[in-house]
């Protein structure tokens, strides 16, 4: 059994070998030099993060099976994001496929790639709520919604984990950043976040529970400090929350330094304090710097950590090395066992993962305007194309952030796959007009105008190169970057169709460049099989289906600007009219004392889970199941969905809700539920949800979860605005039903 073997070898190790299992390092210079041999031989390293060749991880682990005292296994670390060398989209882009299953497969691929190369521990999936696009990390975010976010992220973890009786066969998952790291002030890469326990509890935590309901093993702490304490030192988050509230098993682990930046932050005195406050909230591993490996056995001996305390650490590495199903990386007692000694290469980049890869950034692309039906192309019609713009042949772009397996030569570009797909009876012509998204005028622009003037339709690929969002690569400006806003306009002035394609970590501020194009798809950086599949939708090979994860907004003065704000007492004219009589009065839309901007309007480019298709859906027929219910209840919520087009295609339905009074104001609406639906043309199909009275719960700002009753407003439609709805009543005895935080 596990756990008695986890115990075998903590009875069996010395207080540095424990300290060792609670180390993650970094071979910097992509070897393991003599030092990092002789700590692997010693048993001072438990992990190693960012080993550079799958034959340097395969020597670590023989280094510790062959030469180590216990033989223990190494949890090797990397961050998996999004693909490993089949990279999909970026993880905002996934999440605009409201496709669950397929990004549980996406997770599946990416995990059996690393694995055979020796990696056994990503550090995703990143479940932080984001409602600020200027922070550059929104693009590695599931996007602005809790729910949505909930249900995507375990589809990720257990993607990753390929979890088989009780063993994890692909990655060990991480959940990051615990918590509130999306909050960063100003978008402001790492800055700090300042929030009440309720929103904590609502926004924040939820994609935390649900990843570890789906099985994840590990969470990483924030870099940012949470309500004025590092996230790495938090023992409201990491003991009361994580640790009692929810019972985690499982390992935390630091981000990279973030323990001694716990200095600098101003929490610490010293390393030795970072390595002591570090220890005793709640961290197990400490990633790349070395204050646990300098300052714990001294701590330990102090008095000032518990041995206690590092034991439950060490043992909660030592199960999670064993959770790891047998390869022949992690022989857990030293036995000699086979490593491979050939690399597996025959799992990257297999025809099917491309597949697959195509598929997801096809659902992943958002159809955001098409006027006049410009798309799809009439292939038969087509004689000369017009291919144009920066990131119309980026093959390492298109790859996105993190992508850090990925190849730039095994990207297939929108560029190539449109020479593929249209073949030699259509001319293209392929101008860049700008050097890169961010280049100033390259003096490209005219020989765009005037290729977009000689063709039939102008395809203008535009947005952010993958270098402008990530990690500390926050915008102060949403706009296109670089000479691209005069790029658009010049060819747009051409006076062919234009159909504008967007490329991008995150959204921007694209609402003159929407005006100017006929049609215009959202993209994202959508990975290895970008240009196949961005060609698929443009030539109607396959209809669009994606709904954004996050608002749009017109001007970066409105962020945040997100659909499940709060009403005020004076709502902007943005807000949702009110349903009936008892949601109060409806304003008159000129009343100036609003919650507003004198000098632009409060509205979105795009609101949340909003998506066209080549199809077109209309919402009837809606219809609750009973006008009450009892807190032990579900409350059939129905509405008919009708394809009025001429194709076939997906709608993703999606149910809203509103608390109309609550002790602790709720949202002006929440997302509570969602189904993807396949309709044929002129076919209506009727959707139901049940919605549970415990799906009205939440948290007050003493972090209980409570259920009040009371009246609600329900929606049914095809984004954040729909206006198909009605209201029911939560009975109950008119006091709120609590049950405690965690
Ligand atoms: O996983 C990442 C984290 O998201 C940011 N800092 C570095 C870690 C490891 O690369």
């Amino acid at each position: 059994d596990r756990n008695a073997e986890a115990e075998r070898l903590l009875a069996a190790m010395t207080l540095e070998e424990k300290i060792g299992q609670m180390c993650q390092v970094w071979p910097e210079t992509g070897e393991l030099t003599p030092a990092i041999r002789d700590s692997v031989r010693n048993g001072e390293i438990g992990s190693l993060i960012n080993c550079a060749t799958p034959e340097l991880i395969a020597e670590g682990q023989r280094l510790v099976r062959e030469e180590s005292r216990l033989g223990i296994p190494l949890l090797i670390g990397r961050d998996v994001v999004h693909g490993y060398r089949t990279v999909f989209p970026i993880p905002l882009g996934q999440a605009a496929s409201w496709n669950p299953e397929l990004i549980e497969q996406a997770a599946g691929v990416a995990a059996a790639e690393a694995r055979s190369q020796g990696v056994n521990w990503t550090f995703a999936p990143m479940v932080d709520v984001a409602r600020d696009p200027r922070w550059g990390r929104v693009a590695e975010t599931l996007g602005e919604d809790p729910s949505l976010i909930c249900s995507l992220a375990a589809a990720m973890v257990r993607g990753f984990q390929q979890e088989r009786d009780g063993r994890v066969h692909g990655l060990i998952a991480c959940a990051k950043h615990f918590a509130a790291y999306g909050l960063a002030e100003g978008g402001r890469d790492y800055n700090r976040a300042s929030l009440s326990i309720a929103d904590l509890h609502n926004i924040h935590l939820p994609p935390f529970a649900a990843s570890f309901n789906a099985g994840c093993r590990t969470v990483m702490t924030t870099f940012s400090e949470v309500n004025g304490v590092p996230g790495t030192a938090h023992a409201y988050l990491l003991r009361n929350v994580l640790s009692d509230g929810w019972k985690f098993g499982g390992v935390v682990v630091s981000d990279w330094n973030s323990v001694i930046e716990m200095v600098t932050h101003g929490h610490s005195s010293d390393e030795s304090d970072a390595a002591r406050q570090a220890v005793n909230a709640g961290v197990h591993m400490e990633m790349v710097s070395t204050a646990f490996h300098t300052h714990l056995a001294q701590l330990a001996g102090q008095g000032a950590i518990e041995l206690s305390v590092i034991d439950d650490a060490v043992r909660r590495i030592l199960r999670l090395k064993l959770d790891l199903a047998a390869t022949a990386e992690n022989a857990a007692t030293a036995e000699k066992s086979e490593l491979p000694g050939a690399i597996a290469t025959s799992e990257l980049l297999r025809p099917r993962s491309l597949e697959l890869a195509r598929r997801v950034a096809r659902e992943s692309v958002v159809l955001l305007k098409n006027a006049g039906d410009v798309l799809p192309l009439q292939r038969e019609r087509l004689r000369r194309v017009a291919v144009i713009g920066p990131l119309a042949d980026a093959s390492l772009s298109q790859l996105g952030c993190w992508a850090v397996d990925g190849r730039a030569a095994d990207s297939i570009t929108p560029l190539a796959a449109l020479q593929d797909a249209l073949g030699e009876s259509v001319e293209i012509t392929h101008v860049r007009g700008a050097a890169t998204s961010y280049a100033e005028d390259t003096g490209e622009i005219e020989s765009a105008k005037q290729a977009a003037a000689g063709a039939d339709v102008a395809l203008l690929f535009v947005g952010e190169d993958a270098v402008l969002s990530g990690e500390a690569r926050s915008r102060s400006t949403l706009e296109l970057p670089g000479v691209q806003p005069e790029l658009v306009q010049a060819v747009a002035a051409a006076g062919k169709p234009v159909v504008l394609v967007v490329l991008a970590g995150r959204p921007l501020t694209i609402g003159e460049e929407c005006n100017a194009a006929d049609a215009v798809l959202y993209a994202w950086h959508p990975g290895t099989m970008g240009g196949p599949a961005i060609a698929d939708i443009l030539l109607g090979v396959a209809n669009p289906c994606g709904k954004l994860p996050v608002t749009f907004p017109k001007h970066v003065g409105q962020i945040p600007l997100y659909y499940s704000h709060s009403n005020t007492g004076r709502p902007s004219p943005a807000d949702y009219r009110p349903l009936t009589a008892s949601q109060g009065p409806d304003l008159p839309v000129d009343f100036q004392f609003r919650s507003h901007y004198v000098d632009g309007d409060p509205f979105p480019l795009f609101p949340f889970g909003y998506g066209l298709s080549f199809a077109r859906y209309e919402y009837d027929g809606f219809e609750l199941g009973s006008s009450s219910i009892s807190s032990q209840q579900k409350l059939a919520v129905r509405a008919r969905v009708t394809n009025v087009g001429s194709r076939a295609g997906v709608e993703v339905v999606q149910l809203y809700v509103r608390d109309l009074a609550a002790a602790q104001v709720r949202p002006v609406r929440e997302l509570k539920a969602f189904r993807r639906v396949y309709i044929r043309p002129g076919e209506s199909q009727r959707v139901e949800f049940a919605l549970a009275a415990d799906d009205l719960r939440y948290f007050d700002n003493e972090g209980r979860h409570v259920l009040e009753p009371g009246k609600f407003a329900v929606w049914i439609g095809g984004d954040s605005t729909a206006t198909l709805g009605g209201e029911f009543e939560l009975t109950g005895d008119g006091s709120a039903e609590q049950r405690p935080a965690a």
